[in-house]
Formats: C-alpha cells, structure tokens, sequence
C-alpha cells in the first residue's frame, strides 16, 4: 500500500468513525481543510518537475475524489440515521384507540322526570314549570293556609329576608303547588268566555326546597304536581290515574294503591297514596307515595274559577322517591353527591 493509499483508507476509517455531522466536518477539515493533509500534499507539488509533478498531481486528485466520495457517503448515512432517529422519536401508533369524551347520561331523577312526563303526557297532560323562588302568596296564601296560621309550619320552608319589586316576600317554595294557582290562573285567563272551559290537566316537576335533611330528606329536592280541574273529575279519577301512572312507571300491572285519610289545607278531603307492589322485594309492603286531594274551594277561587262549577283534584309525588324505588337506591343523598361511581350506573 502506498502513502496515498495509506491515507484514503485512514479518511474512509475516520470518517466512519464520526458520530454526527459536526465530528464528521471536523474530520474532513483533517484532510481537505486549508492546513489540512491533502491540501499539503498539493502544495507539496510545487517542488516537483515536469512529468513528475503530472504523475503525482493526478494521483493526489484520485485520493481526493476518493475522499470526498468517502465523505459524501458519510454525510448522507448520517443524515439518513437522523432522520430515522427522528421519526421513531415521534411515531405516531394510528392503530391506538382515539381519546373519546365518554359517553354522558341522565341523572337518574331526571330519568324519572321524563318517564312521569311521558306516562302523563300519553294521558293527555300537559307538562309546566315554574320558578323556584315563589312569593309567599302563592306558597302559602293562595293554597288557603291563612296568614299566621299554624299549617303553614307543616312545612320546614327556608324563609329568606327579601322581598321582591312589588314588596311581596319571596321563599324557596317548599312544594310544586304553587304551579296548581299559576297554571290554573293562566288557563282560565287564556280561555275567558269559551264555554265550555277545556278542562285542566296538567303536571308540573322541579325542585323543592325545605329544612330537612338525612337519609331521606335532602334540603333541595323533586316533587312533581298534578292537577286536574273540570266539572266532574273525582276522588275515582285519582285513583284511577295515579294507580294506572304506578302500573306504567314499574312496568307491574299487580299494583294496588290506596288513599289513607290526611291533611293539607289546599284540598278537602285530603289523602294519603299508598301504594303495594305485587312482585319484587317491596313486595306487599305499603309504601307512601303522594299526598293528594280535591282541591279546596278557596284555592279554584284562587285559580280564577267558580268552586260550585270547577272542580277536580290534586296530587303530589316525590321523582326522588320513585327513583330510589325503582332503582333500589337506598340512600336520596346518593342523587345529589354527584360521585360519577355512581351516577354512572344508570347510563
Ligand atoms: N304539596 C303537598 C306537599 O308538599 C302535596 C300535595 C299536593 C298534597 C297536592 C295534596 C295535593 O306535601
């Protein structure tokens, strides 16, 4: 091997043995540069004569095409090492399952909601809502409890110290029955003068609010209000609407209901419902559903209506309660934790 040889080969092994493209520059500087031992070969030159100089000259040219092709081979095995590099650094696994927002659902209770509003709907009620901050008349006053009359602790009402533009105090309303008076005040406005009245029918759900709470009392919680108002609705119909609502809502055609004698101001007679599923593990167990009633004289007056004409009855129930009973939840405070372990179960 001669000294040019020598030299090629020593290039082609540095170059190999340069990591990145900057060691490989150094490298070549080593050789090609100004100072480098190529470069001295070439100047070198200049001390030889005629057909030597033509000799050497062209070998001295082969050894440094041969190493700026050994150096161009580098170069691009290195660029190509780095971009391979690269794009295993930010691979991308297309067949990895997106990230999905997860499937939302329906709080229980308003699974409810919406099952009541559709068995009732198929019924031919219609479906209001009202504010949930009332104004003393229509908690109170309008559904016949007097002022200062003992009745009216029957409920444990957050009294709050306002009063609204018109000096009326204002409450969280502790029932749905505020929404008989604004429900029932709206329809005979809107049908004055049509004879007959079309009659009422209609359920209003949302929330409530009383001070209570435990394993079954929640400070805020659901009732839903009916009320069904013409000239011959009776204590039958209730029974007959509510008992075929029970049937629907737990899909068992065996249950049976009753009315127990009870006390609201805002109906006479008033009642109880109870009632008894004919299969599962509440099975023949009374349980109390609603309270109930036909709605008091004073309070169709309230409506706008004549008592001795309109008359009808009035119920309401807990969605709380028929949730838990359908789902066999023990415990109301589960409903409004909103611990997604839970609320999950019911998607
Ligand atoms: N508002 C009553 C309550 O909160 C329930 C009820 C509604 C009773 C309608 C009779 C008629 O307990």
């Amino acid at each position: 091997m001669n000294d040019l040889d020598a030299m090629q080969a020593q290039a082609a092994a540095d170059f190999a043995a340069a990591p990145t493209a900057a060691e490989l520059e150094n490298a070549k500087a080593r050789y090609l540069g100004k100072a480098g031992r190529v470069t001295e070969l070439l100047k070198g030159l200049a001390t030889l004569s005629g057909d030597e100089k033509k000799t050497r000259g062209a070998e001295i040219n082969r050894l440094k095409g041969g190493i700026e092709a050994a150096l161009q081979a580098r170069r691009e095995a290195l660029a190509q090492a780095e971009l391979e590099a690269q794009l295993k650094a930010q691979a991308l696994d297309v067949t990895l399952p997106g990230r999905q927002r997860g499937d939302g659902g329906l709080h229980p209770v308003s699974r409810t909601i919406e099952r009541i509003e559709a068995i009732f709907g198929s019924m031919g009620f219609d479906v209001a809502e009202g504010p949930e901050i009332e104004t003393d008349w229509m908690s109170f006053t309008a559904l016949n409890n007097p002022e200062n009359h003992p009745a009216r602790s029957m409920q444990d009402t957050f009294y709050v110290d306002v009063k609204d533009a018109e000096g009326r105090w204002l409450n969280l309303r502790p029932h749905t029955s505020p929404m008989q008076v604004r429900y029932a005040r709206a329809h005979a406005a809107s049908h004055a003068g049509t004879e007959p009245m079309p009659e009422i029918r209609v359920i209003a759900p949302g929330r409530t609010y009383r001070v209570d709470s435990d394993a079954t009392h929640s400070p805020m919680f659901h009732q839903c209000e009916g009320l069904w108002i013409g000239e011959h609705i009776s204590f039958k119909d209730l029974k007959v609407v509510f008992t075929d609502f029970l049937r629907r809502f737990f899909e068992d055609d065996g249950i049976q209901t009753r009315f127990r004698p009870s006390y609201f101001p805002f109906t006479e007679p008033s009642a109880e419902i109870d009632m008894m599923f004919a299969a599962g593990p509440l099975k023949g167990r009374w349980l109390e559903l609603a309270g109930s009633g036909q709605v008091h004289p004073n309070v169709v007056r309230n409506y706008g209506l004549d008592p001795e004409r309109h008359i009808g009855f009035a119920f309401g129930m807990g969605p709380d309660r028929l949730t838990m009973l359908r789902y066999g939840v023990n415990d109301l405070r589960l409903f409004f934790e909103n611990d997604l372990r839970f609320l999950s179960q019911f998607r």
